[in-house]
């Protein structure tokens, strides 16, 4: 039975009527697999396809061999079927913001199944939200506090979609009060590698409910979340100082990062109540953050955050309604963008709870900061650490025996970005400016074990640095051994996948 075809209109005969033999000729060419079967897709003859394969991260313009813009779970149940026969990889998009361009395959020739049409939203009388795997954080904030007075913790831009955002963590300036986006989950709607349609909670499909909270991409396409949601609070306390002087001086830098520190662990003032972090670039050296309660109560605490530092240069202190601080967070509008872009590379730092930072590892940071970042070949850089750990974190009262993410005693998490304006190609010298950020930061303490955030997903590390920085060896194995018995054709897959 094992023939050779040349031509589209052969194979589509040969695929209608046999199974167990896949054709050479149907090898990356899924197209008439989907068409038959009624499919939605877009590929490389269709107008729309510049427009929909355009990455977030510009600087990663892969081309999936098709689109794929299902509406029903059918449609996707179809299509990972026509993959499979095809012997192409899958990648799942929602929000389309990998940084490394993973929900469009990370390479050339995936099939991308794409769950925009997935935006499905309610909220049931036991305040649990379902929420549509291609809906925009946004936009389910509006939904959540419109439709209901209920918020969620999650990350600060609009334009993310759940999907991803969801299943790698979820951080905001909410999450020491609340946890992760992805504590919240508590069932997911998801299609299998084999095609099939479940509803995944802790006691159904319990190994593959594990596996999508930390490594969703590997293991199923999920079309809609089930979250417990938290009451919005009334209002909040957005906090945001400009501490001049410190991006000239290593010294004054370092020190007022350790009095940072020492605060974030100081039991006596910090709460789950209080989140905050560090922003800095070439010409600022900002502290921000959100406070849950009141002017007042903020009081003696902001006294304490600041003892000692530079006085700001600028502040701004104020109590506002819920949805207006996401919408400042934002920076914009919680209406997601239609065409955002960047051209960037980024990765991430994890600093253990049980190993702070010592004085000569944040010297050494600022140092290069201050002198190697004034470099212009370095790109619009900048580096964000915010608090994850310290007393009261919601983040770090679970382990790996609740989801397959294993961030779980971080004390802070840092972000290392530089971009490009979008016409230029991205040099070598801002790429290596961004590993030198994460050296700095790491090279004076040898005997600490940092980490990475999977939500920065850094495209540079190799399978194996990724699978010991995302999740270590013991997570890795299970996910791994799971892998096996749910993909053993390894049909959804990226660069960093299980097994590769
Ligand atoms: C401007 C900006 C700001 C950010 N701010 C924050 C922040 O404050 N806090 C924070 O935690 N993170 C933040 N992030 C990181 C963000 O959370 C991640 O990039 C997130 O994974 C993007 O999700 P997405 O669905 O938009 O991306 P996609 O590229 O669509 O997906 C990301 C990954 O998830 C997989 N995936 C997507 N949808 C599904 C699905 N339905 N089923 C299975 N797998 C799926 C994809 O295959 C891919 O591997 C920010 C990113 C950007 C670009
Ligand atoms: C794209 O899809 C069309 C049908 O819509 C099909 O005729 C064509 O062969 C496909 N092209 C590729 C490169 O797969
Ligand atoms: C894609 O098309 C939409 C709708 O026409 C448009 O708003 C958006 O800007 C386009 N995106 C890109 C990346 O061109
Ligand atoms: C992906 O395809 C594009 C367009 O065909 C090509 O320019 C690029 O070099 C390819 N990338 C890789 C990594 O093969
Ligand atoms: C430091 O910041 C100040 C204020 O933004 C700016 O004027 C100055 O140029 C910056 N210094 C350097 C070395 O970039
Ligand atoms: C902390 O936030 C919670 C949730 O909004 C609120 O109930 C509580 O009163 C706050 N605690 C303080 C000390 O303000
Ligand atoms: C903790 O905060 C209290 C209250 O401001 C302060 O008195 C104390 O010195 C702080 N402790 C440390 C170790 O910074
Ligand atoms: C913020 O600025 C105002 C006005 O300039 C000033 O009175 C106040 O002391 C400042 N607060 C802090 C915390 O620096
Ligand atoms: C990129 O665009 C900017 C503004 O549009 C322009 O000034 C610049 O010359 C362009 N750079 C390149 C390398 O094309
Ligand atoms: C790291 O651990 C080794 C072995 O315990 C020890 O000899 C060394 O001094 C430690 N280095 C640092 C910087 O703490
Ligand atoms: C599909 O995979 C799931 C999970 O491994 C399994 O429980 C189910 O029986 C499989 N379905 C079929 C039709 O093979």
């Amino acid at each position: 039975m094992r023939l050779s075809f040349t031509s589209g209109l052969a194979f589509t005969l040969l695929a209608s009527s046999v199974t167990l033999v896949v054709d050479a000729s149907a090898q990356g060419c899924p197209s008439d697999c989907l068409t038959t079967k009624g499919v939605p897709y877009v590929n490389s003859t269709d107008a729309q396809y510049a427009n929909l394969s355009a990455p977030f991260n510009l600087r990663l313009p892969y081309k999936p061999v098709v689109i794929v813009l299902p509406t029903t779970p059918q449609h996707v149940s179809d299509a990972v079927v026509c993959a499979s026969e095809s012997g192409i990889k899958v990648a799942s998009r929602s929000g389309g913001h990998s940084y490394a361009a993973f929900g469009l395959g990370g390479q050339n020739g995936s099939m991308v199944i794409d769950v925009r049409n997935f935006q499905d939203f309610s909220i049931d009388s036991n305040q649990v939200a379902k929420v549509g795997g291609g809906m925009r954080l946004g936009t389910m904030a509006q939904k959540l506090f419109n439709e209901g007075t209920r918020a969620l913790p999650h990350g600060t831009c609009s334009g993310i979609g759940i999907g991803g955002h969801a299943t790698h963590g979820g951080y905001g300036y909410s999450s020491r009060l609340w946890g992760l986006t992805l504590d919240h989950i508590i069932a997911m709607d998801a299609v299998l590698p084999n095609g099939t349609y479940i509803t995944t909670s802790m006691t159904s499909y319990p190994e593959i409910f594990y596996a999508l909270r930390g490594a969703a991409e590997f293991f199923g396409v999920v079309l809609n979340f089930y979250f417990q949601t938290e009451p919005a609070p009334s209002d909040v306390v957005w906090f945001t100082y400009t501490i001049p002087g410190l991006n000239e001086s290593v010294e004054k830098a370092t020190s007022a990062f350790i009095h940072l520190q020492d605060f974030a662990r100081n039991s006596s003032v910090v709460d789950e109540n209080l989140s905050f972090g560090t922003y800095v670039d070439r010409g600022v050296f900002l502290v921000r953050g959100i406070y849950t309660g009141t002017l007042a109560s903020f009081d003696p605490i902001v006294t304490e955050m600041l003892r000692g530092l530079p006085s700001p240069s600028q502040n701004t202190t104020e109590s506002i309604a819920w949805l207006d601080a996401l919408t400042i967070l934002d920076g914009t509008s919680l209406n997601p963008p239609v065409n955002e872009h960047d051209n960037f590379f980024a990765k991430s730092v994890t600093v253990p709870e049980i190993s702070p930072l010592t004085e000569d590892a944040v010297t050494n940071y600022f140092t290069y900061l201050i002198n190697e970042g004034a470099n212009p070949d370095t790109g619009s850089w900048f580096s964000i650490c915010n608090l994850y750990g310290g007393p009261g974190s919601q983040i770090n009262t679970k382990t790996i025996d609740f989801a397959a993410y294993s961030d779980r005693d971080a004390l802070w998490v840092f972000q290392h970005y530089s971009s490009e304006p979008a016409n230029v190609s991205f040099p070598a010298t801002a790429f290596n400016f961004v590993q030198g950020m994460n050296t700095a930061l790491e090279q004076d303490m040898p005997n600490t074990t940092f980490g990475a955030y999977l939500n920065y997903i850094d495209p540079s590390l190799t399978p194996a640095e990724a699978h010991e920085e995302y999740y270590g060896s013991t997570l890795y194995a299970k996910l791994l051994a799971l892998k096996e018995v749910v993909d053993p054709g390894n049909i959804f897959w990226n660069p960093q996948a299980i097994g590769a």
